[in-house]
């Protein structure tokens, strides 16, 4: 049975989105699946089973305390002005990368080198909305191959200015099966995203436990 009082809706359901809703189920927390995509919505529930329940994008929002848009970081701004209102006063967890195909076969920035999506898309984020940057440290194969790893869980780094929110990601990141890890406030969201010091594809390298990562930050 699930205890959990977070509920939380996962909206685009592509590689991430899927990602996160199947570890959630994995950790026995219920999740509100959502896309653009009916069929693709109904498909993911069916092969999840009853944890996974299925809403139109603004009905998962707004029955949700917890809002994961699997989206990417250009989207997410039109994103955020067409649902302001369902989003308005509700926590919305930042996975995205900024980054595109650089034309060699690997990626680029597509902000400032200095700038994270974190920081930027918590200026554009609906009134009374917070923005925590989280799930978006590891690339798809390890955030599906090291959740639940034993004995010692690895590490999802989290930022976040909103302390109240704090037990809520938290509690969304044991259930994936992983150790959550702050690592401040969202003006720190560079370090864990791509190319970052605490990325698997940046200075990290590698999926961590929660001692490697205390060690690490230590270091840094
Ligand atoms: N893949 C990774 O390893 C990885 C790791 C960490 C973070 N991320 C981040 O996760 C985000 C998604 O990446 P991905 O690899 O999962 O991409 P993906 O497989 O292409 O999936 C993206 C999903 O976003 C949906 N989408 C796009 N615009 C939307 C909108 N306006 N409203 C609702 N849904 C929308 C698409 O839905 P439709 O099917 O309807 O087009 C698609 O299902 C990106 O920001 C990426 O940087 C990815």
């Amino acid at each position: 049975m699930n205890t959990s009082k977070t509920t939380v809706a996962v909206i685009g359901l592509g590689n991430i989105g899927k990602a996160i809703a199947t570890n959630l189920v994995k950790g026995n927390h219920s999740v509100i699946l959502a896309s653009r995509d009916n069929e693709k919505t109904e498909a993911l529930a069916g092969q999840l089973g009853n944890l996974a329940i299925t809403k139109n994008i603004a009905d998962a929002i707004r029955d949700a305390d917890v809002i994961i848009p699997a989206i990417y970081f250009n989207a997410l701004k039109d994103f955020f002005k067409t649902f302001s209102k369902e989003l308005d006063g509700k926590v919305i967890v930042d996975v995205s990368n900024p980054i595109a195909p650089d034309g060699n076969g690997g990626f680029k920035k597509i902000i400032g080198e200095s700038e994270s999506a974190g920081k930027i898309l918590s200026d554009l984020i609906p009134k009374n909305a917070k923005l925590i940057k989280a799930f978006g440290t590891l690339g798809v194969g390890s955030l599906l191959n090291s959740a639940f790893n034993e004995p010692d869980k690895k590490v999802l780094f989290y930022a976040s200015d909103s302390t109240n929110s704090n037990s809520q990601i938290e509690e969304l990141i044991t259930s994936s099966g992983f150790a959550p890890f702050n690592v401040g406030g969202i003006d720190q969201s560079i370090k864990i995203e791509v190319f970052g010091d605490l990325h698997e594809f940046g200075a990290l390298g590698k999926t961590v436990t929660l001692s490697e990562a205390k060690s690490k930050v230590s270091h840094s």
